[in-house]
């Protein structure tokens, strides 16, 4: 029996008050399926009133900031985002990288400044098509978690890294389980060069095109410890499918 998988809904710019309504229903069924991890990464304008509204699953950011304060407008430091009640925070999101340009040394210091300030991190990865279709994925990987994972060894207890291929993002297509189990080994491999044994317990989620479909499959996947859900995370059916698909694997 694999360790207790991580399933984090991540909403991206969606949801008002609203979908609260979906939060409590994910953290009642949550509450029913110990023995898998649920998280929801609800717009910032949320994390308070989702804190509040949930008993059990995680609820955290979808970035954050290098700095704890100052002048930067719009920005939402790691400290806020702890105080406004999140337990972690997702970094280097393919869509931050491509839509903010941030490189992997701006995703790296982001990590650090939200373990420094309690947050646990997801650092995600991810190859673009045309980078796969030239047979640069794992290297360009390998390269991603090289540049963008927070350093020490206490990190690694606080860490998660998602590998979402950016062509499976909101496409509905997803790697082959195979392609799946050789970047998930790839990536276990540089965690294990950097953190040495600590490396071996990072959980690995892939994201992409989750869905109730698909979940099965991606999760029964050597490595594959959880999984990363964007679209089918904005509705508490279709993300507990997801769930409930992990918690059947867990009881097999
Ligand atoms: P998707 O998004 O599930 O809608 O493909 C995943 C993500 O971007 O985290």
């Amino acid at each position: 029996m694999k360790a207790q998988r991580y399933i984090v809904g991540n909403w991206k710019m969606n949801g008002t008050r609203a979908m609260l309504n979906e939060a409590r229903a994910i953290d009642r069924a949550a509450a029913r399926l110990p023995k898998v991890q649920v998280a929801v990464a609800p717009p910032g304008t949320l994390i308070f009133r989702t804190r509040d509204a949930v008993e059990i699953i995680g609820v955290g950011g979808q970035d954050c900031h290098v700095e704890e304060s100052g002048a930067f407008t719009g920005d939402i430091s790691a400290a806020m985002l702890k105080d406004a009640g999140a337990d972690f925070t997702i970094v280097g999101h393919s869509e931050r990288r491509a839509l903010h340009a941030e490189s992997d040394a701006v995703v790296k210091a982001k990590a650090e400044t939200a373990l420094a300030a309690g947050l646990s991190v997801i650092v995600c990865v991810g190859e673009t098509e045309a980078q796969r279709d030239a047979g640069k994925a794992e290297a360009v990987v390998a390269a991603q978690i090289e540049g963008s994972v927070p350093r020490s060894e206490a990190a690694a207890e606080k860490l998660s890294v998602a590998y979402e291929p950016v062509w499976a993002i909101g496409t509905g297509r997803v790697p082959s389980t195979d392609d799946v189990a050789k970047m998930h080994a790839k990536i276990r491999e540089s965690l294990v060069g950097i953190y040495g044994d600590a490396g071996a317990a990072v959980r690995i989620l892939y994201g992409g095109s989750v869905k109730a479909e698909n979940a099965a499959e991606l999760l029964a996947v050597d490595e594959v410890g959880g999984a990363l859900v964007g679209g089918a995370s904005l509705s508490a059916e279709s993300f507990l499918a997801i769930v409930g698909a992990a918690a059947s694997l867990d009881e097999s």
